[in-house]
């Protein structure tokens, strides 16, 4: 089954099966950057189930970008910190690749304070409670993309077998490719084309802090849900443009990816599902596509099941990441690759006690998951 078989990415370095483990934010760390040993041990516990890569959570690049309390790399200080994760990454000898990201307009003005909250442009996020943050000056912009390339080479030295860009999702880089969130009339704004100029002027500086050696991937979420964000066609392009680059990987966001459905800015997951314009085609065989072979295509989404994993990649994906199904059971793969199935844990457990003891969840992870109602499953 091709889902157990290896793969070669472009920088020669090969992943052992097509599982990855989903970048998961969890919201624990300490409030200098570092990783605690129980978000440690979050990681540890279930790369152990032997997936062929894992991607960590989000990392921030700057510290007036940061949107939750996470792990950073953005200075030296960050660096046995880092150390220290892609070995837990690494349990089971699978690649171990840092995913960094700004928060750019949705960064926590607790955090950082809201005199300094900036993004591409003067507008307000549309999440519930969300402030008008300023826009970016062009030397901040980049000085942006230069932290960028910083917390790739920070990556690097601390062992990372690849980075990831964080581009989907509203953060930063997806605000700068969004023209809901970009109204900039300079060289980072206006057209698609000029949209596309901080993506991929990130992507590159990632590209060359790494060196054509280590694995570069782009996450990329395939359109915007509300009515004026942009089209699969868009993001289409850029994809292609990404591909130039010679990028390891671009990696498709979706909420479903059976329903190519996205995340919404709003993130409510106990609303009604906003009606969404889904396109008539699936966004991950629209980009491999356009990617035709030239980077490999990862997709995530709703992936339960080893059907569910080969569903992805009949539709064209090469690699599948896994996230709530592996936060809810730390040992899903161990139970896919024997064939238990059945044995998966659907939900977390209702008592919420149980919670971090039995699944190895920081405390303030399970809470982070629990103030979202209808995001994670419950027993
Ligand atoms: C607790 C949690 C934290 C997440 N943190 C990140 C993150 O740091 N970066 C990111 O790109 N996506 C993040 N996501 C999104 C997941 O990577 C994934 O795309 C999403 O959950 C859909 O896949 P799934 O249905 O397998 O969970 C997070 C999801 C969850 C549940």
């Amino acid at each position: 089954m091709v889902v157990w078989s290896p793969l070669k990415f472009n920088c020669g370095r090969e992943i052992a099966n097509r599982f990855v483990i989903a970048p998961l934010t969890t919201d624990s760390s300490r409030e200098d950057g570092t990783a605690p040993d129980d978000e440690l041990e979050f990681v540890r516990r279930r790369a152990a189930s032997g997936f062929g890569a894992v991607i960590s959570s989000a990392a921030y690049v700057a510290d007036d970008g940061r949107s939750w309390q996470g792990i950073g790399a953005a200075h030296e200080k960050h660096l046995p910190s880092l150390r220290r994760l892609a070995e837990a990454m690494r349990a089971a000898g699978g690649l171990a690749i840092l995913q960094i990201y700004d928060g750019g307009r949705i960064a926590k003005p607790e955090l950082i304070g809201e005199q300094v909250m900036r993004a591409p442009s003067a507008v307000a996020s549309l999440r519930p409670g969300a402030r008008t943050p300023r826009a970016m000056t062009t030397d901040e912009v980049e000085s942006l993309i230069a932290s960028f390339r910083n917390a790739a080479a920070l990556a690097r030295q601390a062992g990372f077998d690849g980075v990831e860009v964080h581009g989907a999702n509203h953060y930063a880089v997806h605000q700068f490719f969004s023209p809901r969130a970009n109204r900039r009339d300079d060289k980072w704004g206006g057209t698609l084309a000029k949209r596309m100029n901080f993506p991929l002027a990130v992507a590159q500086a990632v590209r060359d802090a790494l060196g054509p050696n280590l694995i570069a991937g782009f996450r990329v979420t395939p359109f915007e849900a509300e009515a004026d964000g942009y089209k699969l066609e868009d993001s289409k392009q850029l994809c292609a443009e990404l591909a130039r680059l010679n990028l390891d990987y671009i990696s498709v966001s979706l909420d479903d990816y059976r329903k190519s459905r996205p995340v919404g800015e709003t993130r409510v997951y106990n609303g009604p599902v906003e009606k969404i314009d889904t396109p008539a085609v699936n966004p991950i065989t629209e980009f491999a596509r356009v990617i035709a072979g030239r980077s490999a295509v990862l997709a995530s989404g709703g992936i339960k099941t080893c059907s569910d994993a080969e569903g992805a990649i009949a539709l064209g994906a090469d690699l599948v990441a896994i996230g709530r199904a592996v936060v809810v059971d730390p040992e899903w793969l161990a139970k896919v690759r024997s064939k238990s199935e059945a044995s998966i844990l659907a939900g977390l457990p209702k008592d919420e006690r149980e919670i971090a003891g039995a699944l190895s969840i920081p405390p303030r992870m399970v809470e982070y998951l629990l103030s979202r109602p209808g995001w994670i499953p419950r027993l």
